[in-house]
């Protein structure tokens, strides 16, 4: 670099620390270093992947909804989650990523989805758990989102956090339901919650010590809360809705901390975690050969409008 290049790129980089430090936003025609491009790219990625994934395990019970309404409002929730996914790939391609290739990555097994959709859903109390509890840990994560540096992510988490509201209600609403029910029901959803309630607190990902990214996210106002920050918040604001729904979370260690002003809790099995992530767990190999056989099966339509998008323009 020569000598005016090198202050050029100083100062760049003073105005985006600039930006950063009075909380201001970073928008696409900014410039921005690699190294935010790059972290955002991949956060967007991942959660936008995590949106279209998370589709399938609900959507498994679309056809077997025990009745009209609960069929109409699941199928609500679904085709919302499909929304957040697009509105959330448009956020990836203003920093100049390519739709096409991040579904490729995906269905490629390049890039991540969150691994609570790893999990199979086996009982329809399962649609009550996972709106309560998958997208109540979504929440957590997102409200801060809203304040992200990168300005269209931000933006997009507006909106997104406000459908999610509705998705976690609905799932309270759902389990509240049941346990007004039988016992019968009020078993499938106790049953249903032991097995949420783990893969739900490891949605925050691994405790902060050991995870890579977070400090540089942090500076960069990425990321607004530590992994274990975010758990904490999401613990507490859950065991008053347990209660009040009757339900108990399979956590021994769980109690009020005086101290504190917080409950303690158990560690989640974080080797499960990592398996899961490694591809092993139990729905792994199904949601990505779904998400493949989607991918290619509408590679028809894709075709079809991008002939009469080219039409039209010439
Ligand atoms: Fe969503
Ligand atoms: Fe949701």
């Amino acid at each position: 670099m020569t000598t005016s290049e090198t202050l050029q790129a100083d100062a760049l980089q003073g105005g985006f620390d600039e930006t950063i430090a009075r909380e201001q936003r970073v928008e696409p025609r900014d410039w921005m270093p690699d190294g935010y491009r790059k972290s955002l790219i991949r956060q967007i990625a991942q959660h936008a992947h995590s949106e279209i994934i998370g589709m399938q395990p609900e959507g498994n019970w679309l056809t077997r909804a025990p009745s009209l309404r609960r069929k109409a409002i699941l199928m609500a929730k679904v085709q919302d989650e499909a929304g957040h996914g697009l509105y959330l790939y448009s956020a990836a391609e203003t920093l100049g990523a390519d739709r096409a290739d991040l579904t490729v990555k995906l269905i490629e097994g390049k890039q991540k989805y969150s691994s609570i959709f790893n999990y199979p859903t086996l009982t329809y109390a399962d649609v009550g758990t996972i709106g309560w509890l998958v997208d109540g840990a979504a929440i957590c994560n997102q409200v801060p989102l809203c304040r992200s540096s990168f300005g269209p992510y931000a933006r997009a988490m507006i909106r997104v956090c406000k459908e999610e509201s509705f998705h976690q209600r609905q799932g309270y609403e759902l389990l509240a339901t049941m346990m007004r029910g039988t016992d019968e029901q009020r078993a499938m959803v106790q049953e249903s919650v032991n097995r949420w309630w783990w893969p739900a607190l490891m949605m925050f990902g691994p405790p902060d010590d050991e995870s890579p990214n977070t400090e540089q996210s942090m500076k960069w106002g990425i990321k607004r809360h530590t992994n274990d920050e975010l758990r904490q918040r999401f613990v507490d604001m859950s065991i008053p809705q347990a209660e009040a729904l009757g339900v108990t979370f399979p956590d021994p260690d769980l109690e009020w901390n005086d101290e504190r002003q917080s409950h303690d809790f158990g560690e989640p099995d974080w080797s499960e975690f990592m398996q899961v992530i490694k591809g092993n767990g139990a729905s792994n190999v199904e949601r990505i050969a779904n998400r493949r056989a989607a991918h290619f099966g509408g590679a028809w339509v894709r075709e079809a409008a991008m002939a009469f998008a080219a039409r039209n323009a010439s």
